[in-house]
Protein backbone atom coordinates (compact mmCIF):
# COMPACT_ATOMS: atom_id res chain seq x y z
CA UNK A 1 0.00 0.00 0.00
CA UNK A 2 1.49 3.92 -0.80
CA UNK A 3 1.31 6.26 1.78
CA UNK A 4 2.13 9.08 -0.39
CA UNK A 5 1.81 10.88 -3.85
CA UNK A 6 5.00 9.84 -5.84
CA UNK A 7 6.99 11.73 -8.58
CA UNK A 8 8.71 9.61 -10.47
CA UNK A 9 12.15 11.20 -12.06
CA UNK A 10 12.11 13.60 -14.74
CA UNK A 11 13.36 11.43 -17.63
CA UNK A 12 16.02 12.72 -19.99
CA UNK A 13 16.87 11.16 -23.30
CA UNK A 14 19.84 8.84 -22.86
CA UNK A 15 23.15 10.31 -24.25
CA UNK A 16 24.64 8.58 -27.98
CA UNK A 17 27.85 7.16 -27.20
CA UNK A 18 30.47 7.59 -30.59
CA UNK A 19 32.36 4.49 -30.28
CA UNK A 20 35.45 6.69 -31.59
CA UNK A 21 38.45 5.01 -32.04
CA UNK A 22 40.47 4.62 -29.12
CA UNK A 23 37.32 5.28 -27.28
CA UNK A 24 36.07 3.27 -24.04
CA UNK A 25 32.97 2.07 -25.40
CA UNK A 26 34.80 0.86 -28.69
CA UNK A 27 37.23 -0.97 -26.75
CA UNK A 28 33.68 -2.59 -24.40
CA UNK A 29 31.71 -3.01 -27.92
CA UNK A 30 34.52 -4.80 -29.85
CA UNK A 31 35.47 -7.34 -26.76
CA UNK A 32 31.34 -7.84 -26.92
CA UNK A 33 31.54 -8.62 -30.40
CA UNK A 34 34.34 -11.13 -30.19
CA UNK A 35 32.88 -12.97 -27.06
CA UNK A 36 29.53 -13.54 -28.73
CA UNK A 37 30.72 -14.09 -32.41
CA UNK A 38 32.39 -16.76 -30.67
CA UNK A 39 30.01 -18.69 -28.31
CA UNK A 40 26.45 -20.68 -29.63
CA UNK A 41 23.33 -19.89 -27.49
CA UNK A 42 20.32 -21.95 -27.24
CA UNK A 43 17.62 -19.79 -26.59
CA UNK A 44 14.55 -20.98 -24.97
CA UNK A 45 11.10 -19.87 -24.66
CA UNK A 46 10.20 -17.99 -21.02
CA UNK A 47 6.78 -19.15 -19.88
CA UNK A 48 6.27 -17.95 -16.20
CA UNK A 49 9.74 -17.48 -15.57
CA UNK A 50 10.45 -20.71 -16.56
CA UNK A 51 12.28 -22.08 -19.35
CA UNK A 52 10.82 -24.18 -21.46
CA UNK A 53 12.68 -26.13 -24.47
CA UNK A 54 10.59 -27.22 -27.12
CA UNK A 55 12.96 -28.92 -29.38
CA UNK A 56 11.87 -27.66 -32.41
CA UNK A 57 14.63 -25.65 -32.95
CA UNK A 58 15.87 -23.24 -35.46
CA UNK A 59 18.66 -21.20 -36.21
CA UNK A 60 19.71 -17.81 -35.43
CA UNK A 61 22.42 -16.12 -38.12
CA UNK A 62 24.39 -13.12 -38.77
CA UNK A 63 22.83 -11.69 -42.38
CA UNK A 64 26.47 -10.18 -43.41
CA UNK A 65 27.73 -13.89 -42.80
CA UNK A 66 25.25 -15.98 -43.64
CA UNK A 67 27.03 -19.13 -42.70
CA UNK A 68 27.75 -17.55 -38.79
CA UNK A 69 25.30 -19.54 -36.63
CA UNK A 70 25.16 -17.21 -33.68
CA UNK A 71 22.93 -19.87 -32.13
CA UNK A 72 19.47 -21.74 -31.71
CA UNK A 73 16.34 -20.71 -30.58
CA UNK A 74 13.08 -22.66 -29.42
CA UNK A 75 9.94 -22.32 -31.32
CA UNK A 76 6.40 -22.30 -29.68
CA UNK A 77 3.53 -24.73 -30.55
CA UNK A 78 0.18 -23.85 -29.66
CA UNK A 79 0.04 -25.65 -26.13
CA UNK A 80 3.54 -23.41 -25.20
CA UNK A 81 0.65 -20.55 -26.21
CA UNK A 82 -1.70 -21.33 -23.96
CA UNK A 83 0.64 -22.56 -21.05
CA UNK A 84 1.63 -18.52 -21.59
CA UNK A 85 -1.96 -17.03 -22.00
CA UNK A 86 -2.66 -19.11 -18.47
CA UNK A 87 0.77 -17.52 -16.97
CA UNK A 88 -0.53 -14.26 -17.83
CA UNK A 89 -3.73 -14.84 -15.95
CA UNK A 90 -1.84 -16.18 -13.27
CA UNK A 91 0.61 -13.11 -12.69
CA UNK A 92 -1.93 -10.77 -13.06
CA UNK A 93 -3.43 -11.19 -9.92
CA UNK A 94 -0.32 -10.47 -8.51
CA UNK A 95 0.64 -7.73 -10.89
CA UNK A 96 -2.41 -5.55 -10.89
CA UNK A 97 -2.10 -5.24 -6.67
CA UNK A 98 1.01 -4.17 -7.12
CA UNK A 99 1.74 -0.50 -6.53
CA UNK A 100 2.18 1.97 -9.52
CA UNK A 101 5.54 3.04 -8.02
CA UNK A 102 6.58 -0.44 -7.51
CA UNK A 103 6.04 -1.01 -11.65
CA UNK A 104 7.66 2.21 -12.75
CA UNK A 105 10.83 0.68 -10.47
CA UNK A 106 11.33 -2.09 -12.12
CA UNK A 107 11.71 -0.23 -15.62
CA UNK A 108 13.15 2.74 -14.21
CA UNK A 109 15.90 0.19 -12.90
CA UNK A 110 15.89 -1.70 -16.14
CA UNK A 111 16.76 1.36 -18.25
CA UNK A 112 19.61 1.99 -15.88
CA UNK A 113 20.91 -1.73 -16.14
CA UNK A 114 20.66 -1.28 -19.87
CA UNK A 115 22.63 2.01 -19.87
CA UNK A 116 25.13 0.18 -17.73
CA UNK A 117 25.77 -3.90 -17.44
CA UNK A 118 23.66 -4.53 -20.24
CA UNK A 119 24.32 -2.15 -23.15
CA UNK A 120 26.98 -3.97 -25.27
CA UNK A 121 25.33 -7.10 -24.86
CA UNK A 122 21.80 -5.82 -26.32
CA UNK A 123 24.16 -4.01 -28.77
CA UNK A 124 26.24 -6.58 -29.81
CA UNK A 125 23.35 -9.07 -30.05
CA UNK A 126 21.24 -6.19 -32.39
CA UNK A 127 24.63 -5.83 -34.35
CA UNK A 128 25.44 -9.47 -35.20
CA UNK A 129 21.80 -10.65 -35.69
CA UNK A 130 20.15 -7.87 -37.36
CA UNK A 131 23.21 -6.20 -39.01
CA UNK A 132 22.66 -3.05 -37.67
CA UNK A 133 26.57 -0.86 -37.16
CA UNK A 134 27.58 0.25 -33.95
CA UNK A 135 25.51 3.77 -33.96
CA UNK A 136 22.81 2.57 -35.53
CA UNK A 137 22.81 -0.34 -32.96
CA UNK A 138 23.35 2.33 -29.93
CA UNK A 139 20.33 4.48 -30.90
CA UNK A 140 18.18 1.77 -31.04
CA UNK A 141 18.98 -0.98 -28.43
CA UNK A 142 20.30 1.38 -26.08
CA UNK A 143 19.01 4.87 -26.03
CA UNK A 144 15.99 4.16 -27.66
CA UNK A 145 14.98 1.25 -25.28
CA UNK A 146 16.23 3.50 -22.26
CA UNK A 147 13.96 6.44 -23.11
CA UNK A 148 10.91 3.95 -23.76
CA UNK A 149 11.21 2.61 -20.20
CA UNK A 150 11.73 6.17 -18.79
CA UNK A 151 9.75 8.42 -20.86
CA UNK A 152 7.12 5.68 -20.33
CA UNK A 153 7.05 5.80 -16.30
CA UNK A 154 7.02 9.60 -16.72
CA UNK A 155 3.62 9.32 -18.59
CA UNK A 156 2.50 6.74 -16.71
CA UNK A 157 2.58 9.21 -13.60
CA UNK A 158 0.94 11.77 -15.51
CA UNK A 159 -2.04 9.54 -16.91
CA UNK A 160 -2.90 8.37 -13.20
CA UNK A 161 -2.87 12.27 -12.80
CA UNK A 162 -6.16 12.77 -14.80
CA UNK A 163 -8.69 13.24 -12.24
CA UNK A 164 -12.24 14.26 -12.27
CA UNK A 165 -13.92 17.14 -10.80
CA UNK A 166 -16.04 16.00 -7.18
CA UNK A 167 -18.88 18.34 -6.77
CA UNK A 168 -19.44 18.96 -2.80
CA UNK A 169 -20.40 15.97 -0.51
CA UNK A 170 -18.64 13.57 -2.99
CA UNK A 171 -15.45 12.37 -4.14
CA UNK A 172 -15.11 11.35 -7.80
CA UNK A 173 -12.44 8.96 -9.55
CA UNK A 174 -10.66 7.56 -12.24
CA UNK A 175 -9.10 4.53 -11.94
CA UNK A 176 -7.10 3.27 -14.77
CA UNK A 177 -7.22 -0.11 -14.15
CA UNK A 178 -5.17 -2.74 -17.36
CA UNK A 179 -7.37 -3.99 -19.29
CA UNK A 180 -9.44 -7.19 -18.35
CA UNK A 181 -7.81 -9.88 -20.41
CA UNK A 182 -3.91 -10.93 -21.47
CA UNK A 183 -2.15 -8.66 -24.22
CA UNK A 184 -0.50 -10.25 -27.20
CA UNK A 185 2.59 -8.13 -28.15
CA UNK A 186 4.11 -9.29 -31.63
CA UNK A 187 7.03 -7.21 -32.61
CA UNK A 188 9.48 -6.54 -35.60
CA UNK A 189 13.27 -7.47 -36.04
CA UNK A 190 14.42 -3.82 -37.51
CA UNK A 191 14.11 -2.28 -33.88
CA UNK A 192 15.17 -4.00 -30.88
CA UNK A 193 14.08 -0.87 -28.58
CA UNK A 194 10.72 -1.56 -30.59
CA UNK A 195 10.93 -5.16 -29.56
CA UNK A 196 11.26 -4.05 -25.93
CA UNK A 197 8.92 -1.64 -25.84
CA UNK A 198 5.73 -3.29 -27.31
CA UNK A 199 5.25 -6.08 -24.25
CA UNK A 200 6.50 -3.46 -21.61
CA UNK A 201 4.28 -0.30 -22.09
CA UNK A 202 1.66 -2.61 -21.81
CA UNK A 203 3.48 -4.03 -18.46
CA UNK A 204 4.02 -0.77 -16.72
CA UNK A 205 0.51 -0.09 -17.16
CA UNK A 206 -0.86 -3.53 -15.20
CA UNK A 207 -1.38 -5.56 -17.87
CA UNK A 208 0.13 -9.08 -18.44
CA UNK A 209 1.85 -10.38 -22.04
CA UNK A 210 2.83 -12.81 -24.34
CA UNK A 211 4.96 -11.80 -26.28
CA UNK A 212 6.01 -13.05 -30.05
CA UNK A 213 9.31 -11.70 -31.09
CA UNK A 214 10.72 -11.57 -34.84
CA UNK A 215 12.08 -14.80 -35.54
CA UNK A 216 15.26 -12.98 -37.08
CA UNK A 217 15.97 -10.68 -34.38
CA UNK A 218 15.41 -13.91 -31.32
CA UNK A 219 19.12 -13.28 -30.23
CA UNK A 220 18.90 -9.53 -28.42
CA UNK A 221 14.82 -10.41 -27.86
CA UNK A 222 16.37 -12.77 -25.27
CA UNK A 223 18.48 -10.62 -24.20
CA UNK A 224 15.35 -7.92 -23.51
CA UNK A 225 13.99 -10.33 -21.77
CA UNK A 226 16.64 -10.96 -19.79
CA UNK A 227 16.70 -7.69 -18.75
CA UNK A 228 13.24 -7.64 -17.73
CA UNK A 229 14.15 -10.65 -15.31
CA UNK A 230 17.17 -8.70 -13.73
CA UNK A 231 15.09 -5.61 -13.16
CA UNK A 232 12.77 -7.48 -11.03
CA UNK A 233 9.46 -8.20 -13.08
CA UNK A 234 8.03 -10.86 -11.72
CA UNK A 235 7.44 -14.10 -13.31
CA UNK A 236 4.56 -14.60 -15.87
CA UNK A 237 4.27 -11.03 -16.72
CA UNK A 238 5.94 -11.00 -20.10
CA UNK A 239 5.66 -14.46 -21.61
CA UNK A 240 8.68 -15.06 -24.45
CA UNK A 241 7.14 -17.43 -26.86
CA UNK A 242 9.25 -17.26 -30.68
CA UNK A 243 8.08 -19.36 -33.14
CA UNK A 244 6.14 -19.07 -36.36
CA UNK A 245 3.10 -16.93 -37.01
CA UNK A 246 0.86 -19.64 -37.29
CA UNK A 247 1.77 -21.23 -34.59
CA UNK A 248 2.04 -18.60 -32.19
CA UNK A 249 -0.53 -16.11 -33.56
CA UNK A 250 -3.73 -17.95 -34.05
CA UNK A 251 -4.28 -19.28 -31.24
CA UNK A 252 -3.13 -16.06 -28.78
CA UNK A 253 -5.66 -14.00 -31.32
CA UNK A 254 -9.16 -16.73 -31.24
CA UNK A 255 -8.29 -17.09 -27.40
CA UNK A 256 -11.13 -15.04 -25.61
CA UNK A 257 -9.08 -13.75 -23.14
CA UNK A 258 -7.41 -11.27 -25.66
CA UNK A 259 -7.65 -7.92 -24.41
CA UNK A 260 -5.34 -6.12 -27.24
CA UNK A 261 -2.75 -6.32 -29.63
CA UNK A 262 0.35 -4.53 -29.87
CA UNK A 263 2.21 -4.97 -32.97
CA UNK A 264 4.90 -3.46 -35.56
CA UNK A 265 5.31 -5.33 -38.87
CA UNK A 266 4.04 -5.48 -41.63
CA UNK A 267 0.55 -4.05 -43.20
CA UNK A 268 -0.38 -7.85 -44.60
CA UNK A 269 0.30 -9.17 -40.98
CA UNK A 270 -1.36 -6.69 -39.59
CA UNK A 271 -4.51 -6.64 -41.67
CA UNK A 272 -4.85 -10.69 -41.28
CA UNK A 273 -4.68 -10.09 -37.41
CA UNK A 274 -7.36 -7.76 -37.59
CA UNK A 275 -10.03 -9.54 -39.83
CA UNK A 276 -9.20 -12.27 -37.40
CA UNK A 277 -10.02 -10.41 -34.74
CA UNK A 278 -13.12 -8.99 -36.44
CA UNK A 279 -14.47 -12.69 -37.53
CA UNK A 280 -14.39 -14.01 -33.80
CA UNK A 281 -15.88 -10.50 -32.46
CA UNK A 282 -18.35 -12.15 -30.57
CA UNK A 283 -16.01 -14.34 -28.49
CA UNK A 284 -14.16 -12.46 -26.51
CA UNK A 285 -14.55 -11.33 -23.17
CA UNK A 286 -13.88 -7.81 -24.26
CA UNK A 287 -13.69 -5.85 -27.08
CA UNK A 288 -9.47 -6.20 -28.21
CA UNK A 289 -7.92 -2.74 -28.46
CA UNK A 290 -5.98 -3.53 -31.61
CA UNK A 291 -2.54 -0.87 -31.51
CA UNK A 292 -0.47 -1.47 -35.05
CA UNK A 293 2.32 0.15 -36.84
CA UNK A 294 3.05 -1.23 -40.50
CA UNK A 295 4.45 -0.03 -42.93
CA UNK A 296 5.35 3.19 -45.22
CA UNK A 297 6.31 4.65 -48.48
CA UNK A 298 7.82 7.39 -46.94
CA UNK A 299 8.70 11.02 -49.12
CA UNK A 300 10.87 13.70 -49.66
CA UNK A 301 9.75 16.42 -51.59
CA UNK A 302 12.52 18.82 -52.50
CA UNK A 303 11.26 21.93 -53.45
CA UNK A 304 13.47 24.08 -56.10
CA UNK A 305 14.40 26.59 -53.33
CA UNK A 306 16.50 23.03 -51.50
CA UNK A 307 19.76 23.47 -50.13
CA UNK A 308 21.51 21.06 -51.75
CA UNK A 309 23.76 19.17 -49.25
CA UNK A 310 21.00 19.28 -46.70
CA UNK A 311 18.61 17.47 -48.88
CA UNK A 312 21.31 14.99 -50.33
CA UNK A 313 22.49 14.01 -46.96
CA UNK A 314 19.01 13.52 -46.02
CA UNK A 315 18.40 11.45 -48.53
CA UNK A 316 21.53 9.49 -48.19
CA UNK A 317 20.67 8.84 -44.17
CA UNK A 318 17.25 8.93 -44.78
CA UNK A 319 16.98 6.03 -47.50
CA UNK A 320 20.00 4.19 -46.67
CA UNK A 321 20.89 3.87 -42.60
CA UNK A 322 20.46 0.39 -41.69
CA UNK A 323 19.72 -0.75 -45.55
CA UNK A 324 16.60 0.91 -45.68
CA UNK A 325 15.11 -1.01 -43.18
CA UNK A 326 13.25 1.21 -41.01
CA UNK A 327 9.22 1.83 -41.60
CA UNK A 328 10.42 5.66 -41.32
CA UNK A 329 12.84 5.40 -44.30
CA UNK A 330 12.79 7.52 -47.29
CA UNK A 331 11.67 5.67 -50.41
CA UNK A 332 10.51 7.73 -52.80
CA UNK A 333 11.88 11.72 -53.54
CA UNK A 334 10.01 14.45 -55.74
CA UNK A 335 12.70 16.06 -57.29
CA UNK A 336 12.53 19.19 -59.40
CA UNK A 337 13.89 18.99 -63.08
CA UNK A 338 16.28 22.41 -62.95
CA UNK A 339 18.12 20.38 -59.95
CA UNK A 340 18.27 16.98 -60.91
CA UNK A 341 21.86 16.27 -62.78
CA UNK A 342 23.84 18.22 -59.56
CA UNK A 343 21.68 16.40 -57.25
CA UNK A 344 22.33 13.18 -59.47
CA UNK A 345 25.56 13.89 -59.40
CA UNK A 346 26.29 14.45 -55.72
CA UNK A 347 24.33 11.52 -54.68
CA UNK A 348 26.73 9.85 -57.09
CA UNK A 349 29.59 10.58 -55.17
CA UNK A 350 28.41 10.20 -52.02
CA UNK A 351 26.97 6.76 -52.48
CA UNK A 352 30.35 5.65 -53.90
CA UNK A 353 31.36 6.58 -50.13
CA UNK A 354 29.12 4.44 -48.89
CA UNK A 355 30.96 1.16 -47.43
CA UNK A 356 29.22 -1.89 -47.33
CA UNK A 357 30.45 -5.18 -45.00
CA UNK A 358 30.95 -6.93 -41.95
CA UNK A 359 29.41 -4.72 -38.95
CA UNK A 360 31.86 -5.64 -36.93
CA UNK A 361 34.42 -3.70 -39.08
CA UNK A 362 33.76 -0.08 -38.14
CA UNK A 363 33.90 1.53 -41.53
CA UNK A 364 31.27 -0.41 -43.00
CA UNK A 365 28.20 2.26 -43.29
CA UNK A 366 25.48 -0.28 -43.89
CA UNK A 367 25.52 -4.27 -43.25
CA UNK A 368 23.15 -6.81 -44.73
CA UNK A 369 19.49 -7.27 -45.17
CA UNK A 370 17.52 -9.51 -43.01
CA UNK A 371 17.28 -12.30 -44.94
CA UNK A 372 17.25 -14.31 -47.84
CA UNK A 373 13.63 -13.59 -48.47
CA UNK A 374 14.26 -10.21 -48.09
CA UNK A 375 17.19 -10.32 -50.61
CA UNK A 376 15.21 -11.94 -52.92
CA UNK A 377 12.41 -9.40 -53.16
CA UNK A 378 14.47 -6.79 -53.44
CA UNK A 379 17.06 -8.34 -56.24
CA UNK A 380 13.92 -8.93 -57.91
CA UNK A 381 12.42 -5.39 -57.81
CA UNK A 382 15.42 -4.09 -58.66
CA UNK A 383 15.61 -6.74 -61.97
CA UNK A 384 11.90 -5.99 -62.47
CA UNK A 385 13.27 -1.99 -62.86
CA UNK A 386 16.43 -2.49 -65.35
CA UNK A 387 14.11 -4.60 -67.40
CA UNK A 388 11.47 -2.17 -67.50
CA UNK A 389 10.82 0.56 -69.82
CA UNK A 390 8.89 2.86 -67.09
CA UNK A 391 12.11 3.25 -64.59
CA UNK A 392 16.29 3.40 -65.01
CA UNK A 393 18.25 2.11 -62.47
CA UNK A 394 20.82 4.65 -62.11
CA UNK A 395 23.06 4.45 -59.07
CA UNK A 396 23.31 1.14 -57.49
CA UNK A 397 21.62 -1.93 -58.07
CA UNK A 398 23.93 -5.02 -57.54
CA UNK A 399 22.82 -8.07 -55.32
CA UNK A 400 25.06 -10.44 -54.29
CA UNK A 401 24.26 -13.30 -51.39
CA UNK A 402 27.47 -15.11 -51.60
CA UNK A 403 29.06 -14.33 -47.96
CA UNK A 404 25.79 -12.31 -46.74
CA UNK A 405 22.98 -10.44 -47.98
CA UNK A 406 24.09 -7.35 -49.78
CA UNK A 407 22.14 -4.88 -51.90
CA UNK A 408 24.23 -1.86 -52.57
CA UNK A 409 21.93 1.28 -51.98
CA UNK A 410 19.87 1.60 -55.36
CA UNK A 411 18.45 4.54 -56.86
CA UNK A 412 15.41 4.08 -59.32
CA UNK A 413 14.67 6.75 -61.70
CA UNK A 414 10.50 6.49 -62.51
CA UNK A 415 9.60 7.69 -65.73
CA UNK A 416 6.29 7.19 -64.30
CA UNK A 417 4.41 8.89 -61.33
CA UNK A 418 2.46 5.75 -60.31
CA UNK A 419 5.29 3.30 -60.84
CA UNK A 420 5.45 0.28 -58.69
CA UNK A 421 8.27 1.55 -56.63
CA UNK A 422 6.83 4.71 -56.61
CA UNK A 423 3.51 2.93 -54.50
CA UNK A 424 5.25 -0.12 -52.97
CA UNK A 425 7.16 -0.57 -49.78
CA UNK A 426 10.55 -2.69 -50.96
CA UNK A 427 11.81 -2.15 -47.36
CA UNK A 428 15.66 -1.92 -48.44
CA UNK A 429 18.29 0.15 -49.73
CA UNK A 430 16.01 1.29 -53.17
CA UNK A 431 15.10 4.69 -53.40
CA UNK A 432 12.62 5.83 -56.27
CA UNK A 433 12.90 9.13 -57.71
CA UNK A 434 10.42 10.91 -59.67
CA UNK A 435 11.70 14.31 -61.49
CA UNK A 436 9.11 16.89 -62.04
CA UNK A 437 8.81 20.56 -63.96
CA UNK A 438 9.96 22.85 -61.50
CA UNK A 439 6.37 25.03 -62.12
CA UNK A 440 4.20 21.85 -61.24
CA UNK A 441 5.50 22.11 -57.34
CA UNK A 442 1.50 22.28 -56.11
CA UNK A 443 0.45 19.76 -58.15
CA UNK A 444 3.52 17.01 -56.96
CA UNK A 445 2.65 17.68 -53.37
CA UNK A 446 -0.76 16.19 -54.24
CA UNK A 447 0.82 13.54 -56.45
CA UNK A 448 2.69 12.74 -53.73
CA UNK A 449 -0.51 12.94 -51.48
CA UNK A 450 -2.36 10.27 -53.37
CA UNK A 451 0.44 8.28 -54.76
CA UNK A 452 0.65 5.79 -51.68
CA UNK A 453 -2.08 3.89 -49.26
CA UNK A 454 0.42 4.35 -46.46
CA UNK A 455 1.37 7.88 -44.44
CA UNK A 456 3.94 7.21 -41.70
CA UNK A 457 6.54 9.44 -42.84
CA UNK A 458 7.36 12.73 -44.93
CA UNK A 459 9.99 15.81 -45.42
CA UNK A 460 10.24 18.29 -47.46
CA UNK A 461 13.07 20.16 -48.38
CA UNK A 462 12.72 23.49 -49.13
CA UNK A 463 14.08 27.31 -48.55
CA UNK A 464 11.39 29.28 -49.49
CA UNK A 465 8.99 29.15 -46.06
CA UNK A 466 5.40 29.26 -48.05
CA UNK A 467 7.39 26.38 -49.71
CA UNK A 468 7.53 24.62 -46.26
CA UNK A 469 4.07 26.16 -45.60
CA UNK A 470 2.43 24.71 -48.83
CA UNK A 471 3.52 21.03 -48.54
CA UNK A 472 2.82 21.62 -44.52
CA UNK A 473 -1.09 21.72 -45.15
CA UNK A 474 -0.88 19.52 -48.60
CA UNK A 475 0.77 16.86 -47.00
CA UNK A 476 -1.23 17.07 -43.75
CA UNK A 477 -2.51 13.26 -43.82
CA UNK A 478 0.19 11.96 -45.45
CA UNK A 479 2.67 11.48 -42.87
CA UNK A 480 2.25 11.10 -38.86
CA UNK A 481 5.98 12.20 -38.63
CA UNK A 482 6.79 15.46 -40.77
CA UNK A 483 9.99 16.73 -41.55
CA UNK A 484 10.94 20.13 -42.40
CA UNK A 485 14.66 20.21 -43.80
CA UNK A 486 15.59 16.65 -42.21
CA UNK A 487 15.31 13.22 -42.85
CA UNK A 488 12.45 11.54 -42.26
CA UNK A 489 13.82 9.06 -39.73
CA UNK A 490 15.85 9.26 -36.33
CA UNK A 491 12.34 9.73 -34.10
CA UNK A 492 13.60 10.24 -30.89
CA UNK A 493 11.21 9.54 -28.10
CA UNK A 494 9.48 12.39 -26.31
CA UNK A 495 10.64 14.67 -28.45
CA UNK A 496 8.79 13.22 -32.20
CA UNK A 497 6.27 10.87 -30.82
CA UNK A 498 6.38 8.24 -33.84
CA UNK A 499 3.40 6.87 -35.69
CA UNK A 500 1.37 6.98 -38.77
CA UNK A 501 -2.04 6.61 -40.28
CA UNK A 502 -3.83 5.99 -43.07
CA UNK A 503 -2.52 1.60 -44.45
CA UNK A 504 1.00 2.68 -42.01
CA UNK A 505 -1.22 1.87 -38.85
CA UNK A 506 -3.18 3.53 -35.61
CA UNK A 507 -1.20 6.70 -34.97
CA UNK A 508 -0.99 5.05 -31.64
CA UNK A 509 2.72 7.11 -30.92
CA UNK A 510 4.62 4.73 -29.25
CA UNK A 511 6.67 6.17 -26.48
CA UNK A 512 4.08 8.87 -25.67
CA UNK A 513 1.20 9.38 -23.13
CA UNK A 514 -1.25 8.62 -26.39
CA UNK A 515 -0.01 5.00 -26.56
CA UNK A 516 0.01 4.08 -22.78
CA UNK A 517 -3.89 5.45 -23.51
CA UNK A 518 -4.38 2.10 -25.08
CA UNK A 519 -3.63 -0.39 -22.33
CA UNK A 520 -5.77 1.47 -19.70
CA UNK A 521 -9.77 0.47 -19.01
CA UNK A 522 -10.77 3.35 -16.66
CA UNK A 523 -13.13 2.90 -14.00
CA UNK A 524 -15.15 5.70 -12.61
CA UNK A 525 -15.80 5.58 -9.04
CA UNK A 526 -18.41 8.09 -7.29
CA UNK A 527 -18.60 7.85 -3.42
CA UNK A 528 -21.35 9.87 -1.75
CA UNK A 529 -19.95 10.76 1.65
CA UNK A 530 -23.82 11.28 3.03
CA UNK A 531 -26.26 9.68 0.68
CA UNK A 532 -30.02 10.98 1.24
CA UNK A 533 -32.48 9.39 2.93
CA UNK A 534 -35.60 10.47 1.74
CA UNK A 535 -36.67 9.83 -2.34
CA UNK A 536 -38.73 13.11 -2.10
CA UNK A 537 -37.35 15.83 -4.24
CA UNK A 538 -38.43 18.97 -3.29
CA UNK A 539 -40.36 19.87 -6.65
CA UNK A 540 -43.01 16.91 -5.41
CA UNK A 541 -44.19 19.07 -2.87
CA UNK A 542 -47.80 20.58 -2.79
CA UNK A 543 -48.64 24.17 -4.03
C1 LIG B 1 10.91 2.84 -37.29
O1 LIG B 1 9.97 2.49 -36.59
O2 LIG B 1 11.13 2.24 -38.36
C2 LIG B 1 11.91 3.86 -36.85
C3 LIG B 1 11.52 5.15 -36.33
C4 LIG B 1 12.34 6.24 -36.92
O3 LIG B 1 13.32 5.99 -37.61
O4 LIG B 1 11.94 7.38 -36.77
Amino acid sequence: MSHGTYCTPVPHNEPVKNYAPGSPERAAIKACLQRMAAETVEVPLVIGGEEVRTGRLAEMVMPHDRQHVLGTYHRATSEHVHAAIQAAARAKVGWLETPWEERAAIFLRAAELLATRWRDTLNAATMLNQSKTVHQAEIDAACELIDFFRFNVHYMEQLYAEQPESAPGMWNRLEHRPLDGFVFAVTPFNFTSIAGNLPSAPALLGNTVVWKPASTSVLSNYYVMKLFEEAGLPAGVINFVPGSGADVGDPALTHPSLAGIHFTGSTATFQRMWRQIGAGIADYGQYPRIVGETGGKDFVVAHPSADTEALVVGLVRGAFEYQGQKCSAASRAYLPRSRWPELKDRLAALLAELAMGDIRDFRNFLGAVIDQASFDQLAGSIQAARASSDATVVLGGECDDTAGWFIRPTVIEAHRPDYVTLREELFGPVLTVFVYDDARYEEVLDLCDRTSAYALTGAVFAEDRAAVALALRKLRFAAGNFYVNDKPTGAVVGQQPFGGSRASGTNDKAGSLLNLLRWVSPRTIKETFVPPRDYRYPFLGEE
